[in-house]
Formats: structure tokens, C-alpha cells, sequence
């Protein structure tokens, strides 16, 4: 039942997809795990592009290899190589790439970009990324590995961390978990940095309720899972604005020794937000997080090209 939701369609944001859809896509991953060693080629004779114009190493790599484990094919669009290059427009690249391929994962600087490709394009489109809006499979991967790490994602008790104006995958996962129930969101922000007006507003008509705070202290110890976000220095339109906020929020091991058992999150990459020393900790689950970007990935590419749950 819930497959039928994912087959075909673009994935273009979290919120499109229900609760239900979203279950169906965390037990395929969970089947995909269970097998490393036979995975089902559901993909032979597909081709998936991918087509950044913007940097990623885990997006891109990630779908890259979750296609190639179900059987696919992968080419991909290297926009400065590529007549991008000489001015050829989004939508006319789409067109190319649609009729070469199956299935496109983009990633682009500007909001709205993958819904644009979508309406060009007769395969489905998803986003790995438009500017400070979208990051759909990012906040899927989050939810599941707060689903595998806690056992579950209601009733637990969240810190987003950083920033929350600009990242994408802050308001992404935000939509995401509004479609369950946890305990208490705070987000941790430095004022210039708090949650857009859309975001909130969005989140509260889905009946998600958080409280904004300058610092994380306050609530650590009473947190169950830390999600860091890097402070976006790429999405700042003026950089002194990056100037005054950027080194806001570090998060060290001697912090950490106040936060429980309190896993800690981030989408990565990270530059000085979250220490090294961390790395060695129990609290440590973003390279886990980053890990389990592949049997997430390859759910989502199932499912979407009719796979069907597993
Ligand atoms: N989390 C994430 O989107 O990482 P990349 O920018 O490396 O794809």
C-alpha cells in the first residue's frame, strides 16, 4: 500500500510524503541491510543521473553507489565540464538528461530548481539539495538513524543546533519529524540565525511545537539526540553577517560529558562546530548517520522506480 505512494514520483521535499510512505521506506532499508552480501539487482538495466551543480560528496556519492548496488547504471553531469558551461539553460539540461536516463538526482544553489526540472522532466526528479530549502533524503537518512540508533523517533526529546535559517537540512528534518510525535524540539540558534517565518510556519500548521534558545546548555542532560548543523557561510547574502555568528556553537567532548546518552547528529560536512574529539565518543553517530545514507538511498531509488515495499 504504502509503495504505491513512492512509485514514479518526484522527491522533491519531506513533506510530501506521509508517515506511512515514510515506514515503507525505512523497512526496505532495514531488508537492504539485512543483506549486504545478495542484494536484489531491482535496478538492472536503469540508468540513474546525477547532476550537481553544487559541491556534495555524500549525496552524490551515496546515490551513486545505492544505484550501482541495485544493478544501475550511473552517469553523471559535471556541470564545469559540461555546456553549462556555455550558458545552456537548467530546464534544456533537464530535457537532455531525461531522455538519457530513468531517474535524476540534482542538487542546485537556487530554491524552487528541482521543482522546475520536475516540470520538465518525464522521470522522476530528486532533490539532493536547492538552495536553503529542500534536502529530502537527508532528512530521511536522519529519521532512520534516530529510528535505528533510539528504537524510535516519538517521544524523544530534540536539539537542532546552529543554523536553522539558512541549512536545509534543519528545516528539512524539522518537516520530517513533524510528521511524528516527539516530546520537546529546541532549536539553538544565535538570533540572526533563527528559524524563517515559512519553516515555522509550516511546522506549526503540522502541529510540530519548539522552542527557540541562544545557547544548548540549558537543556543538555535533558536531550535524547543533537542534531548539528554547520552555520552556512555559502547562503549568507551579506558576509559580515557570517562574520558575527560563524564559531557560535562548538560541541566538544568535555561538553558532551553533561549530555546523557544523548546521540549527536550532523549531516556533514563539519568545520569547527563539532570537535574531533568527539569522533572517539558513544554520543557519536554522524558518521553512522552518513553510513546509513546508502540503504536509505537505495530504498528511495527502489521504490520510487516501482520496486515495491519490501
Ligand atoms: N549531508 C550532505 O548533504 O553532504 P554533502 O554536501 O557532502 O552531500
Amino acid at each position: 500500500m504504502g509503495s504505491i505512494a513512492w512509485s514514479g514520483k518526484d522527491v522533491l521535499s519531506i513533506l510530501d510524503f506521509s508517515r506511512e510512505d515514510l515506514e515503507t521506506l525505512f523497512e526496505t532499508a532495514d531488508d537492504f541491510l539485512k543483506r549486504p552480501g545478495s542484494v536484489p539487482k531491482t535496478l538492472a538495466d536503469r540508468i540513474v543521473a546525477t547532476a550537481f551543480f553544487e559541491p556534495s560528496t555524500r549525496t552524490r556519492l551515496s546515490f551513486s553507489t545505492a544505484a550501482l548496488k541495485l544493478g544501475a547504471k550511473v552517469i553523471d553531469l559535471s556541470p564545469d565540464v559540461s555546456s553549462v558551461l556555455k550558458g545552456e539553460s537548467l530546464s534544456d539540461t533537464i530535457r537532455m538528461l531525461q531522455s538519457y536516463s530513468d531517474l535524476i538526482v540534482m542538487r542546485h544553489p537556487s530554491e524552487g530548481a528541482a521543482l522546475l526540472a520536475s516540470e520538465v522532466s518525464d522521470v522522476p526528479i530528486v532533490n539532493g539539495g536547492d538552495g536553503s530549502q529542500h534536502h529530502p533524503s537527508q532528512a530521511m537518512l536522519d529519521l532512520y538513524t534516530i529510528r535505528r540508533l533510539k528504537g524510535r523517533v516519538d517521544g524523544l526529546r530534540y536539539a537542532v543546533v546552529g543554523d536553522t535559517r539558512y541549512a536545509r537540512t534543519a528545516a528539512s528534518f524539522l518537516y520530517g519529524l513533524a510528521k511524528y510525535k516527539p516530546a520537546s524540539v529546541y532549536l539553538v540558534s544565535p538570533e540572526g540565525l533563527r528559524m524563517r517565518d515559512e519553516v515555522k510556519n509550516s511546522i506549526r500548521k503540522l502541529g510540530l511545537r519548539t522552542e527557540e534558545l541562544d545557547t544548548l546548555e540549558p537543556v543538555l542532560g535533558k536531550v535524547d539526540v543533537i542534531y548539528m548543523n554547520r552555520i552556512q557561510k555559502e547562503r549568507f547574502p551579506d558576509p559580515n553577517e557570517y562574520e558575527k555568528v560563524k564559531g557560535s556553537y562548538r560541541i566538544t567532548k568535555s561538553l558532551l560529558s553533561g549530555a546523557g546518552d544523548a546521540i549527536v547528529l550532523h549531516p556533514l560536512p563539519r568545520i569547527n562546530e563539532l570537535a574531533y574529539d568527539v569522533d572517539d565518543l558513544p554520543n557519536a553517530a554522524y558518521m553512522e548517520q552518513a553510513r546509513l545514507g546508502v540503504p536509505v538511498r537505495m530504498a528511495l531509488l527502489h521504490l520510487v522506480m516501482g520496486g515495491g515495499a519490501r
